[in-house]
């Protein structure tokens, strides 16, 4: 009976490409979902293959050899909690469970913690790539007891997305620590996506642009320093026609973007830990602010756009934007990877940033070139908190830093809003900056609360009695 090496419960789109992906690197799956139709669908598509699909929990628990391996692809939240209870009683000492789900990182730390006791392992595992990452390699980010991991590389390494011949999966770090880069990954990928629909707006508002020549900028674009697979699929999109209509499906579709959540925790959690990512904020607000649709039609209304109109040359446009992008997602990528550097110490992962770089080249969402800029960076400097700190990351973006300020000036003059682009220009600006004002509101701080300050020309903390105190 007990025939087979992996369980995976949850046949959705993702549960099933992955177990089929398992299955054709030849290993023998066992597939478990409550659901019948999803449970026929892989009946349908496992064909001739060394596949159970079952909607009995103590059959597909039976058919596990042991100590088993189980793999959840269910929906985040309460449904990983109400899978474990279930299938706990059913479990032995020593199997694992593996989330592949984007948990949030602190119920993975709960998760480990409650069954390590009761003698099961657990592993926080992301999974990046989408529905064709899944079944042809997706990319891999696991966390957990590291002893436990040596018993799925193999199998994680064989079905894991490939760059040259090299694995896009390896051990992150203890407990939470997958679930928490993957979390982070999502968050990047809120940025980058935020910052390719501004260059769009830009092109198709002040370019005067249609679907098939931002098909074409984006497909050229894809070619160059921006090759990632979100420009990549960005020029596809602009390509698709509307089956209901004979219009571009981008026109036919609402400007009211959605979210599971994964972006908006990566700004909680940074705000907790007091790390500044503000085109992750920024795309998260933005994201938000896009659903306000009926105020924004209501206000536009009221609030016309500046009656300035820039005369634009489409081609220096064109080559002004390219830079600006590459400027700004690089340093979206570089406030994401700050996150990490400062959440693997205080949560005690032990990051190595450098592996998280290379993993992120094949298979995720947000694989680009960029990444290997990156990459060289962090194994050039693999305690580097922050990677423009790194002498050619430096340089390459200050030589980029005259084109966005140009590609932001047009949005400001033409009431184009560039949010994210403005948050990249703050963020390194201010980096950038040995002084800041901010002992101005340590002054009034200081002022109204009595909150202390402290010198740049002596130690300790000090409080004055202002001329001007209010309160
Ligand atoms: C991935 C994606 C994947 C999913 C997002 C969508 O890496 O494959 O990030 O996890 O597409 O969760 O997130 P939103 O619904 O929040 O946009």
């Amino acid at each position: 009976m007990k025939e087979y090496e992996y369980g995976m419960i949850g046949l959705g789109t993702m549960g099933r490409n992955l177990l089929l992906n398992m299955s054709d690197k030849g290993y023998g799956v066992a597939g478990f979902d409550k659901s019948s139709p999803q449970v026929e669908q892989l009946k349908k598509e496992k064909e001739e293959r060394n596949i159970l699909a079952t909607s009995n929990l103590n059959e597909f628990v039976n058919a596990l050899k042991t100590p088993r391996v189980i793999i959840l692809l269910v929906p985040a939240g309460k449904i990983v909690d109400e899978v474990i209870q279930e299938l706990q009683p059913l479990l032995s000492d020593n199997d694992l469970l593996m989330d592949c789900g984007n948990s949030h990182f602190t119920d993975t730390n709960t998760r480990s913690e409650q069954l390590v006791n009761s003698g099961i392992y657990f592993m926080g595992v992301g999974v990046s790539g989408g529905e064709s990452g899944a079944r042809n390699g997706p990319s891999i980010m696991p966390g957990g007891p590291k002893e436990v991991y040596t018993r799925v590389a193999p199998m994680l390494e064989a079905i894991s997305a490939k760059v040259k011949t090299e694995p896009c999966v390896t051990w992150l770090g203890p407990g939470s620590a997958g679930h928490y880069v993957k979390m982070v990954h999502n968050g990047i990928e809120y940025g980058l996506m935020q910052l390719i629909s501004e260059a769009y707006h830009l092109l198709k508002v002040v370019g005067g642009m249609n679907n098939d020549e931002l098909h074409t900028v984006f497909s050229k674009w894809n070619e160059g320093i921006l090759r990632s697979f979100l420009i990549e699929i960005t020029a596809d999109i602009f390509a698709q026609k509307d089956e209901l209509t004979s219009n571009s499906l981008i026109d036919m579709i609402l400007d009211s973007a959605h979210q599971k959540g994964t972006g908006g925790w990566t700004s909680e959690d940074a705000m907790e830990l007091q790390v500044p990512i503000p085109v992750i904020d920024l795309a998260v607000s933005m994201r938000n602010l896009s659903a306000y649709k009926k105020e924004r039609e209501v206000a536009q209304q009221k609030m016309q756009n500046p009656k300035s109109k820039l005369e634009t040359d489409k081609k220096k446009l064109l080559s002004l934007l390219e830079h600006a992008l590459y400027f700004s997602m690089l340093t979206t990528y570089t406030q994401g990877m700050s996150l990490l550097y400062y959440a693997s110490k205080e949560y005690k992962y032990d990051l190595k940033l450098q592996n998280i770089a290379k993993i992120w080249r094949g298979g995720c969402i947000i694989r680009a070139s960029i990444l290997d800029d990156i990459y060289n960076a962090f194994s050039q400097q693999p305690d580097l908190s922050n990677i423009l700190l790194n002498d050619s990351i430096a340089l390459k973006v200050m030589q980029l830093q005259t084109e966005i300020r140009k590609v932001i000036q047009t949005g400001v003059e033409t009431g184009i809003p560039l949010p994210a682009m403005m948050g990249s220009l703050a963020y390194y600006d201010s980096y950038r900056s040995g002084w800041l004002p901010a002992n101005l509101i340590q002054a009034q701080r200081d002022c109204f609360g009595a909150h202390t300050y402290e010198r740049n020309d002596r130690e300790g903390t000090f409080h004055t009695h202002w001329n001007q105190e209010k309160n």
